[in-house]
């Protein structure tokens, strides 16, 4: 049996992340955040004492940080073994039509925010060697109608690359680029993804594959449903 962990994990109201704090609170500490609990996280942390919850905006990036880091003190916490900022916003059409304020909502949530939160986790992961976990996605390509949100990721994809070298042998940094995930994200972007939704894969099966990734360690990997189906992502131990 592993030992339980320190984890802060970010965008846990719905989707993936929601899924995520139900697969590692089985077994550790968490601090979750999001702007707010929602109804199912408020269920788990009901049966989940372990859970602590932190209402935070990434579209305040600073501020988010700042109470993220007095939040891990309030709890006790001197240091953090594991963070996986997942949280994530996006807007979907034609690049030339997205409104400023919602690209904004991007760059700040998807890229200003994890970079603002990494800088104020440093000191509680290097105290046990901890690893950064972000959450991009495969669009950081490149995908149509999501412009704005590829170059967000792309961003963070950029940062993670340079922070792996910084930290080496500090504090391990790691990228995971899931695939389409059968989650509400696509409607809060305004996308309708049509009949394909149906081969999306699930928020749990992704959150599965997102804690193995996580206890491996590999640098930067896309999972993809290819790595669903062959199996590539479902083995290996967990947290
Ligand atoms: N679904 C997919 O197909 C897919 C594919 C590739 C990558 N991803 C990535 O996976 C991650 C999780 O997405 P998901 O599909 O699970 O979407 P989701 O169900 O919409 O969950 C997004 C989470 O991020 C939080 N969040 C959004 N804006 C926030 C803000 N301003 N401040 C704080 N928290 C905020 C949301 O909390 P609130 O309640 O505060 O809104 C929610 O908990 C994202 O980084 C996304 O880019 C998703």
């Amino acid at each position: 049996m592993n030992r339980p962990r320190h984890i802060v994990l970010t965008g846990v109201s719905s989707g993936i992340g929601l899924s995520l704090a139900r697969r590692l609170s089985e077994r550790h500490r968490l601090l979750v955040t999001a702007r707010h609990p929602g109804d199912a996280l408020g269920e788990l942390i009901e049966t989940r004492p372990d859970i602590t919850f932190l209402a935070i905006d990434q579209q305040q990036p600073e501020d988010a940080a700042s109470k993220l880091a007095e939040a891990i003190e309030a709890r006790g916490w001197d240091w953090v073994d594991n963070a996986i900022l997942n949280a994530g916003t996006g807007w979907a059409g034609e690049p030339h039509l997205e409104p400023a304020e919602r690209l904004r909502d991007s760059l700040n949530v998807n890229l200003a925010a994890p970079i603002a939160i990494a800088h104020g986790l440093y000191p509680f992961l290097e105290k046990r060697e901890g690893r950064l976990t972000l959450i991009g996605s495969t669009a950081w390509k490149g995908a149509g109608a999501f412009a704005g949100y590829a170059a967000s990721k792309a961003g963070l994809h950029g940062f993670a690359r340079a922070l792996r070298e910084e930290w080496r042998g500090r504090v391990s940094v790691q990228m995971l680029h899931p695939g389409p995930v059968k989650t509400a994200m696509h409607a809060k972007a305004g996308f309708d993804p049509g009949w394909i939704r149906n081969l999306f894969l699930s928020p749990d099966d992704m959150a599965m594959m997102i804690e193995k990734a996580a206890a491996r360690g590999p640098a930067f990997q896309n999972l993809t449903h290819f790595r669903y189906w062959n199996g590539a992502g479902l083995l290996g131990r967990n947290l």
